[in-house]
């Protein structure tokens, strides 16, 4: 089983002015899917906030770090930034599909800049902020991210063998 931490990016959460309805839903989503969910972290939309909680996760040796919200094109949406910042390696192929397999949802799917990367020994994912665009994102990329753990830990496995 593998370890995992939601962190909502949000002003008005963090502010109180709104419930958060998108880091509980993906708790739900990855605690279904087998995942371990320590916390819920709840940031503003500050780089610098989001990228102290990314390291403190990492540092905890959290293996799947889940970010929803601060993806898209408004003036304080900053998590790909905070992602990208550190990261040491990233992993385009993870937003790439997010944003494929929405896109035959909604054409506003290309409007998430979402990111993923690996900082230290964990996986980071963007997701967007709407509790529905979250769900829609994850559950594109649920079914490769076991792979994408157990490569990260450096499992021996030979990829030729597994099934599709
Ligand atoms: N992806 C899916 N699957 N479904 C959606 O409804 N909404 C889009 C996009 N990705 C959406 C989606 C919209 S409207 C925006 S603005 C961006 O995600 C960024 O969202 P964020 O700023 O809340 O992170």
């Amino acid at each position: 089983m593998f370890t995992a931490r939601v962190i909502t990016v949000s002003d008005r959460s963090y502010r109180g002015e709104r419930a958060d309805m998108g880091g509980p839903l993906v708790r739900e989503l990855l605690t279904t899917a087998g995942y371990a969910v320590d916390e819920i972290d709840l940031v503003p939309d500050e780089q610098e906030q989001i990228e102290r909680a990314l390291r403190r996760a990492a540092q905890d040796g959290v293996a799947l770090i889940a970010t929803t919200g601060g993806t898209g094109l408004a003036p304080r949406d900053v998590t790909p930034e905070a992602t990208i910042a550190v990261c040491e390696r990233l992993v385009p192929g993870i937003p790439e599909a997010m944003r494929c397999a929405s896109m035959q949802i909604t054409p506003r799917a290309m409007l998430s800049r979402a990111a993923a990367g690996i900082c230290g020994s964990s996986l980071i994912i963007n997701l967007p902020g709407s509790p529905k665009a979250a769900k829609e994102n994850l559950e594109a990329v649920l079914p490769a991210l076991d792979h994408a753990l157990e490569t990260l830990i450096g499992k021996p496995m030979d990829c030729s063998q597994l099934k599709d």
